[in-house]
């Protein structure tokens, strides 16, 4: 049912196909777990086809290894009138040692639209819960707004104007 599920989890092994030249797991590969498991708890949290609008701040922090167990975890931190902002994070474990890392993470804007050729539709309303959500969804603002103002450079620099 949409507006229930805030939060999702992809969990797999890196596999031997994921490999780019130095045997790490290869950074587009990470982007498209990023993307599947952002457009997955879009769809949960709106019940509708969803696209990516923007990606945000992408760091990646460690490298994952082939045979890590690889979780993808996208949660809300904010929503608009048509717009989902997640906080997607990588997590990669060794899974002969006890410890979780993180390899990747970012905030990713999705739209709800009214069908796949269609226009942005609303969607349920998200609340923080508790003081960490609250921060997060600060940031999400903040990333918004610095991303508003991005557009305006550019439509500056190539002499668009309202
Ligand atoms: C994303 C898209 C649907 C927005 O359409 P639009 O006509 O600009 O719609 P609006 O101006 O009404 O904006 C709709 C929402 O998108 C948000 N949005 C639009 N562009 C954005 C951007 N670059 N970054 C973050 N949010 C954005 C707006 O803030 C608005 O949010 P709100 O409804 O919560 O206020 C449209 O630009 C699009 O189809 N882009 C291509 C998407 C795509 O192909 N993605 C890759 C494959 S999934």
């Amino acid at each position: 049912m949409s507006g229930q599920q805030h939060e999702l989890t992809f969990r797999f092994l890196a596999q031997p196909t994921d490999v780019n030249f130095g045997g790490k797991v290869h950074g587009g590969m990470a982007m498209k777990w990023i993307d599947q498991a952002g457009y997955a708890c879009a769809v949960a949290w709106s019940g509708a086809y969803c696209v990516t609008a923007s990606v945000s701040g992408i760091q990646f922090v460690a490298p994952i290894l082939i045979g890590d167990l690889v979780s993808v975890r996208a949660r809300l931190i904010h929503t608009g009138t048509s717009s989902m902002h997640l906080a997607v994070e990588v997590l990669a474990r060794d899974l002969r040692k006890d410890e979780e890392r993180l390899a990747t993470s970012c905030v990713m804007v999705l739209v709800a639209l009214d069908s796949p050729d269609g226009k942005p539709t609303p969607v349920p309303h998200w609340e923080p819960r508790d003081d960490s959500e609250r921060r997060l969804q600060a940031q999400a603002r903040q990333l918004l707004e610095l991303s508003k103002g991005m557009e305006r450079l550019v439509d500056m620099r190539d002499g668009r104007s309202d």
